[in-house]
């Protein structure tokens, strides 16, 4: 057994249980579990934590879309990504969910901690409201009038709250990231968040009383938590704080949060105050992953262009799938996901370095020296030597990139092993020297040497793929022993080992048929029906006050004071008009003459830059090549008519 490192915590974001969990999800929870395997394969005991984040007022409203009270909703996606996990063989040592009574009552005690320690009060909340990221945010943080974080429109709202105090711990952030740099890295992205702080820290408005579906404030009922209090107390209400505080005190502080980028502020700014505020030490470190992009921009479970990683899977093999997500990114960058670069990992990586090394050792082995391991022998050439030190010395590479993140660079120290070997069969060809009795001793140590490669890789790979792993000391006839971290380092244990060929272990894939198949199943959101995330609803009469016409662009020219404007000139059948849109930066003037448009004709005219504007052009936002465009929405009906 390996020494006893000590304790390793990791976690992962709890995930929202909106819909379906795509492939970005996955990315993240693969990384975690990697490094977990990798700890504990590497002496650690291990603690690693996902779960589910199920209130607020998003899922609420799904669920009423649904027709489903919000715990139905979530019970059913909670089942899936449960599901998802067990078949990726995921290996978490608890998985939380905000519904469930332990956590609840704990955030209820923690609540009252703070409350007691006069870090909370009431007052009154007025700001912009956007639901989708359940954010409340203030006019000047707003971009384009929108949220900051998603884009999306933004509501006022104005309610009766209780606060918690962040802004008397503003002093204290600073210090922890100026004295901790360890705590939030990389570097830039600990300076945007001192440049956050030092902007001022408004205190946290962390009630809610306009939706239900959360966890009632212990001192007041018509007030739910703040779904982000809610959720980011997981991490310790998972080790039972405050009541039952084994785990706790075993486990906290945590070595790493692991999370996308779009959260890091809430890591590193909420919770750590919360955690001062309680008196408890502070996460190790908060680790800020990249997203994975789709070719035309953000995956996106509302445009329903994600990718489904159990069609992956069902296909491909989970660690196929693992091994590309984890060797083609570079961690803390964001990646674009494609069927075609995926397709070669697996096949160049996989089923040619990786299969073909060990199907041609073992075949070998089998077929010059009856299926048995050789001893070494004295015919030995320096070959062999570099062989040696490379796989030998390729699990302290390992450990210098997992303790930076750095999975890709892993693997890669990895296939150097891998690669070297298939080129050492090449050099000293088996073949040649299986012709001469004479030879046969060198031939032996070859295919010693072979093996003892192998079944170094075989260890190196176990915390990233342990099925391929076992499959490959299956073939070795070393499926038996445990694996072991230290025997990385050792060229000395494959003696007598009976090898057995089973299956290749990955297939080639015909790529060009793989991306056609694929394609058809990810076909886009025609195949899906998730809910959108719509504005408020309105009754038929609110739709009816609208007066919609078809008109026909006739000039367009860009206004005089104003470079985003664009002032058209529109024919509404008998009647001609000015209407001014800000699209000036969409639309070359020339090319939208003759446009038939769809105008909102009786909207109350008003001054746009001195000039009049009378009604408004409809657009649609479109997306081409990743960048956000608009067109016009058209029809061929004559001008002047209505569109009902
Ligand atoms: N519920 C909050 C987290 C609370 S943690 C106390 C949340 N949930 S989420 O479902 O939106 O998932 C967020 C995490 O999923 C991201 O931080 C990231 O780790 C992962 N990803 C979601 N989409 C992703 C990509 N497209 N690419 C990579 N990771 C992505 O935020």
């Amino acid at each position: 057994m390996a020494e006893n490192k000590g304790k390793y915590y990791i976690t992962t974001p709890i995930y929202y249980p909106s819909s379906n969990l795509h492939i970005g999800h996955t990315y993240c929870t693969v990384m975690a579990d990697a490094m977990a395997r990798f700890k504990r394969l590497s002496g650690y005991d291990v603690r690693f934590l996902t779960g589910t984040d199920e209130h607020g007022q998003k899922i609420q409203d799904i669920a009423e879309k649904q027709g489903v009270s919000p715990q139905e909703y979530v019970d059913g996606i909670v089942a899936g990504i449960k599901d998802l996990w067990a078949t990726m063989e995921i290996s978490y040592d608890d998985f939380i969910r905000t519904t469930e009574p332990r956590h609840v009552k704990r955030v209820q005690a923690i609540f009252n901690k703070l409350y007691e320690k006069g870090d909370i009060y009431k007052g009154e909340y007025e700001g912009m409201y956007c639901t989708p990221c359940e954010s409340f945010w203030t006019e000047s943080q707003l971009v384009d009038g929108k949220c900051p974080d998603c884009g999306r429109p933004v509501t006022k709202a104005k309610e009766e709250a209780y606060f918690f105090r962040l802004s008397k711990y503003q002093d204290r952030l600073l210090e922890l990231f100026e004295n901790h740099p360890e705590f939030l890295e990389p570097e830039s992205r600990r300076n945007e968040m001192i440049a956050f702080v030092k902007q001022g820290l408004d205190d946290l408005c962390i009630s809610r009383s306009t939706f239900d579906w959360g966890i009632p404030v212990p001192i007041d009922e018509k007030h739910v938590i703040y779904v982000w209090l809610d959720a980011l107390t997981n991490y310790i209400t998972a080790l039972g704080y405050p009541d039952d505080p084994e785990l706790y005190n075993e486990y906290w502080p945590v070595n790493v949060h692991l999370v996308g980028k779009e959260i890091v502020r809430f890591h590193t700014v909420i919770w750590p105050a919360m955690l001062m505020s309680l008196d408890i030490p502070l996460p190790q470190k908060v680790l800020g992953h990249g997203w994975l992009l789709l070719e035309g921009g953000k995956m996106s479970k509302s445009k329903g262009n994600v990718v489904d990683p159990v069609v992956l899977i069902d296909r491909y093999g989970i660690d196929a799938l693992k091994y590309f997500l984890l060797r083609e990114y570079t961690f803390g960058q964001d990646g674009v996901f494609t069927n075609e670069v995926m397709l070669k990992r697996m096949n160049y990586d996989l089923a040619n370095d990786l299969g073909n090394l060990v199907s041609r050792t073992v075949s070998m082995i089998e077929k010059y020296n009856g299926g048995i391991v050789p001893a070494y022998t004295d015919a030995t050439d320096p070959l062999d030597d570099e062989l040696k030190a490379i796989a030998t010395g390729a699990a302290s590479k390992v450990e210098a990139n997992m303790d930076e993140f750095k999975f890709n660079m892993a693997l890669e120290e990895i296939w150097v092993v891998i690669r070297r070997a298939n080129k050492y069969i090449d050099e000293t060809m088996p073949w040649v020297l299986a012709k001469s009795e004479d030879t046969k001793p060198r031939l032996d140590n070859v295919l010693r040497n072979l093996t003892e490669a192998i079944r170094i890789v075989s260890v190196l790979i176990h915390p990233f793929m342990h099925t391929t792993s076992d499959a490959i000391r299956k073939q070795l006839g070393l499926w038996y022993a445990d694996v072991a971290w230290e025997d990385a380092f050792v060229f000395d244990l494959a003696e007598g080992a009976q090898v057995k060929k089973g299956d290749p272990i990955f297939p080639r894939l015909d790529i060009e048929k793989e991306i056609e198949e694929l394609e058809a199943l990810q076909k886009g959101p025609e195949d899906v029906n998730i809910p959108l995330e719509l504005k408020d609803e309105i009754v038929y009469e609110d739709f009816d006050k609208l007066d919609l016409r078809v008109g026909t662009i006739l000039s367009a020219e860009k206004h005089p004071d104003a470079d985003k404007l664009l002032v058209f000139q529109v024919k509404l059948g008998t009647e001609k008009r000015q209407i001014i849109s800000g699209v000036a930066k969409h639309f070359k003037p020339e090319e939208c003459i003759g446009k038939k448009v769809v105008v909102v004709a009786n909207l109350k005219p008003r001054k746009l830059r001195g000039l009049e504007s009378k009604g408004m052009i409809l657009f649609a936002d479109n997306e081409v090549d990743g960048k956000e465009t608009l067109e016009f929405v058209t029809t061929s009906a004559d001008d002047g008519n209505p569109v009902t």
